[in-house]
């Protein structure tokens, strides 16, 4: 098991590696940002929206428009900041005119989600609309019928909670929609104070074999010998992160 600082660095070194995806030719070619992600690595809970949008795309950052201001009104409804949760996507660049994503791009980037899950280890999460619900759940019942129902699943290596919401965009044009999301999410509370699941046994992993460094060279010897790239600054890392 990890602690919290080595899954937290683990979770850094994905967003380097994210950074540089092209996975997606067409997302990789007219993004501005890859929107990885942003909060608490060590969250209980974890929201997983859709796709950026435009602010989203510009600032690098999930819901920072008009949705997200909403999630940040229903979040301090029950007593919470994004300081304290972990906010990702399905998809971690915007599709171009906000269209929904291909099957395709949502099959190449759910690997960085299921690592995302992985390491910040939620025991709640909030998937918001169709697309996350349906990826998560792994079936294709729609959010109509699916949100507000707590339901323990497995995703990757953990279990979870996961409690389908509709998405603060959509309720942002439908009156009745956000009466049903703020009822939904005054439920979070009491999601949170459950005990935390069970967690499967883990997979046998690879035999670990230790490597022993060797001796460094005196430093004469490796006097020409360019340095390697600079390690990236953590405070940069955490603040493009919106780590918290
Ligand atoms: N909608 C989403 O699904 N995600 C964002 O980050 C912003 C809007």
């Amino acid at each position: 098991m990890s602690s919290a600082d080595e899954r937290r660095d683990e979770l850094k070194a994905v967003f380097h590696a994210c950074q540089s995806c092209v996975r997606c030719p067409q997302l990789a070619s007219t993004r501005h940002s890859v929107v990885f992600g942003a909060g608490n690595a060590d969250a209980d809970l974890m929201f997983v929206g859709e796709a950026p949008g435009a602010n989203e795309d510009r600032q690098g950052l999930p819901f920072v428009g008009q949705a997200g201001k909403l999630l940040d009104q229903l979040l301090s409804e029950i007593g919470l900041t994004r300081a304290e949760v972990f906010v990702a996507n399905v998809l971690k660049c915007r599709p171009p005119g906000n269209r929904d994503p291909h099957p395709a791009e949502v099959d190449n980037c759910q690997g960085w989600l299921f690592d995302q899950i992985r390491l910040v280890e939620p025991r709640v999460i909030c998937t918001l609309g169709n697309f996350a619900t349906k990826l998560l759940r792994g079936d294709a019942t729609g959010i109509r019928r699916v949100h507000g129902q707590e339901e323990i699943r497995q995703i990757g290596p953990r279990a979870v909670r996961l409690f389908p919401l509709f998405h603060p965009a959509a309720a942002l044009y439908t009156p009745s929609m956000v009466d049903t999301l703020r009822e939904d999410f005054a439920r979070i509370p009491a999601l949170l104070a459950k005990p935390p699941v069970d967690q499967p046994e883990p997979e046998a992993g690879p035999i670990e074999i230790e490597v022993v460094e060797p001796e460094p060279e005196p430093r004469s010897l490796v006097d020409d010998v360019p340095d390697a790239a600079p390690e990236p600054q953590p405070a940069l890392v955490a603040e493009q992160m919106g780590l918290f």
